[in-house]
């Protein structure tokens, strides 16, 4: 297969998690036989930076005409303790999910069960962990109108949803649930805000076009419990960008270590695949951010494009790093190996399972 991929690095250890998982993907076009051609093009501070603006025009273009966005992270301190800035780094990710239409974001949650032991809640409790959250990407109050008074004594953000943006992912998660464990619990504050109503109306009645679905309702505080006191009780989670920007950094506590958990955002004629963690700018430069969001967010690509077998090669490998120790210190404080090295581990380990040769070479 021929794929033209647009690398975004963006900020932080952005380009070094994201060189990563282009190794991989380098690997599975030599050993499955394809194509991708790789071009890149900045993102967020560096941008800024550069040209002034977090999402230039040319960056979008070749995200445009791009098969998959590949992203780094984004985000950079400078800008964060300055309420004054007019520019900031996420405007670029945030107009890139915008205009590309990525309006499903999804975020899967599962225990590698051989780090059972790094979660810092109790193997019982997370053992068996499986869920998917469906975050609505392009709505809500992040994209509400903003206001500030003149005096600048009185702001506010608007939630507003319509009819239209919650089916188009209330779809996705229900056709994700029939292939999953047919379960479905819609994240929302309907006791309190009119457009998580909404959200109920619009579900509830989408989810009789799925009557093998199960769905259930859970208002956002207790979720945040629940996420946390019984993991496995979820299958796919749905709900809209705040809340699901929100439980989704919660949910990756489950799994030991943010530095684990990938996305993909997807729409009607664009994907991209992201991390969830941000920048670290604390670990930039220094060789040890946990490549293996970036590495599985590559996987994520892969299915996108319906190669399975591809991205069970990347899955399996990552795997093989985990079982045998090859860890960033965010899973192992003593462990000796950095960002490169446990990337260039997962790139060689992946093989193709049909090959007999590989089968025999543990
Ligand atoms: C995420 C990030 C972004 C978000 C930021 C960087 C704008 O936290 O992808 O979860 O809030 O959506
Ligand atoms: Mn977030």
């Amino acid at each position: 297969m021929n794929l033209k991929i647009a690398l975004l690095a963006g900020d932080g250890i952005g380009p070094e998690v994201l060189s990563q998982a282009v190794k991989c993907l380098q690997a599975v076009e030599e050993t499955f036989n394809h194509n991708f051609v790789y071009r890149e093009a900045p993102v967020g501070a560096i941008a800024i930076d550069k040209h002034g603006d977090p999402l230039p025009e040319k960056t979008l273009n070749l995200c445009e005409e791009a098969d998959a966005v590949l992203f780094g992270a984004i985000g950079d301190p400078k800008y964060d303790n300055n309420p004054d800035a007019k520019v900031r780094p996420e405007q670029g990710l945030l107009k890139l999910r915008k205009e590309l239409g990525l309006f499903a974001n999804i975020r899967p949650v599962k225990v590698f069960p051989k780090l059972l032991k790094n979660s810092p809640l109790k193997p019982e409790i997370i053992s068996g962990t499986d869920f998917t959250i469906y975050r609505e990407l392009t709505g809500g109050i992040y994209f509400g109108e903003k206001k500030i008074n003149a005096e600048g004594t009185e702001a506010s953000d608007l939630c507003s949803y319509t009819e239209k943006e919650i089916s188009r992912i209330a779809h996705l998660a229900f056709k994700a649930a029939k292939n999953r464990k047919n379960k479905l619990t819609l994240v929302d504050k309907a006791n309190v805000l009119e457009s998580s109503r909404l959200w109920r109306k619009v579900v509830s009645k989408i989810g009789e076009s799925y009557p093998e679905v199960k769905l259930e309702y859970m208002f956002v505080d207790n979720a945040a419990m629940q996420i946390i006191l019984n993991p496995s009780q979820f299958d796919v989670i749905l709900t809209e960008n705040m809340f699901g920007d929100i439980i989704s950094d919660e949910g990756s506590v489950i799994g030991g270590s943010i530095g684990l958990l990938a996305s993909a955002s997807v729409g009607t004629d664009s994907a991209m695949f992201e991390p969830i963690h941000g920048s670290y700018p604390q670990a930039k430069g220094q060789d040890i951010a946990n490549p293996i969001a970036s590495i599985l967010s590559a996987a994520m690509l892969l299915e996108h494009f319906k190669l399975f077998e591809e991205a069970m090669a990347v899955r399996e490998a990552v795997d093989k790093s985990l079982k045998k120790g090859i860890v960033t210190p965010d899973l192992d404080s003593k462990s000796q190996y950095g960002t490169n090295h446990v990337g260039d581990f997962i790139a060689e380990n992946i093989v193709d399972s049909d090959d007999d040769f590989n089968m025999n070479d543990e």
